[in-house]
């Protein structure tokens, strides 16, 4: 993994929608898999500037997103479907039938994984994924203990993934107890992965992702195993790997 320190969020955010500026403009039919979450909202408004301002086409672009809610209609405000509307894809020239998120019936309906898993690989898989990480080590909705081969299909968000995401909804009962969300070996296909962390919230997994094996109780460490995978890293996320391993930085 190669990691770049920024100051803060908006260096972040910046850098990361040059990387994917530059994917789009070096193939213009880039397969993009994107997140949703507090993450990655900077970097989408700063891609839909560079679209008012450079006009960077996505018209042959293909969008798969990592994960929705189960139980919430794509007009809900705080499903996925709707995020990406309101924070991208109504903003730029993308056509709406080149945006996929997975979404499933219900828990049962196990079919939902594999065609998201068939429509992957008939695009010609992502050649870049964009990625957060959960406060416990998520990747996508991958939670501790998922295992490194699982494909896309329904997962059961953890208690404190639950309670983190409670924030968009006015009660903690209707945040939704189920998702469906790419597959761990799902991602690790994606050609080149990245990685955004910011904040103070997410140094103390940011520092047992640089300090800790690969093992499956912090499904973001099998990035290490990825070739091509970049960390961009805020210095309130770095804060405490930094204290640890000063020097390595300096
Ligand atoms: C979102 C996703 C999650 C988030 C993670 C961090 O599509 O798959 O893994 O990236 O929960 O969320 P934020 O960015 O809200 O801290």
């Amino acid at each position: 993994m190669k990691l770049i320190e920024v100051q803060n969020y908006d260096e972040m955010s910046k850098l990361a929608s040059e990387i994917i500026i530059e994917q789009v403009q070096t193939k213009a039919n880039s397969v993009l898999g994107l997140a949703t979450g507090g993450t990655p909202i900077g970097m989408y408004q700063y891609l839909m500037k560079d679209f008012t301002q450079n006009k960077t086409s996505y018209e042959q672009v293909i969008t798969l997103n990592l994960d929705e809610y189960i139980g919430l209609d794509k007009n809900n405000p705080q499903s996925y479907s709707y995020f990406m509307k309101e924070h991208l894809f109504n903003h730029i020239n993308i056509p709406e039938n080149q945006t996929y998120l997975p979404s499933a019936k219900s828990v049962h309906d196990e079919e939902a994984g594999r065609n998201y898993e068939k429509l992957i690989e008939s695009v010609g898989g992502i050649d870049m994924q964009i990625l957060g990480i959960g406060e416990n080590g998520h990747i996508g909705f991958n939670e501790p203990g998922t295992s490194f081969s699982s494909t896309t299909g329904i997962v059961k968000l953890a208690d404190s993934t639950r309670e983190a995401n409670a924030r968009y909804f006015t009660k903690m009962e209707d945040v939704p107890t189920h998702a469906i969300s790419m597959g761990i070996s799902t991602i690790m296909k994606s050609r080149q992965i990245v990685l955004l962390v910011s904040g103070v919230k997410k140094a103390p997994i940011l520092n047992q992702l640089f300090q800790t094996d690969v093992n499956e109780n912090l499904p973001a460490s099998i990035l290490k195993k990825h070739p091509d995978v970049t960390v961009i890293a805020d210095q309130e996320a770095l804060s405490i790997l930094k204290e640890k391993k000063g020097s390595v930085f300096s």
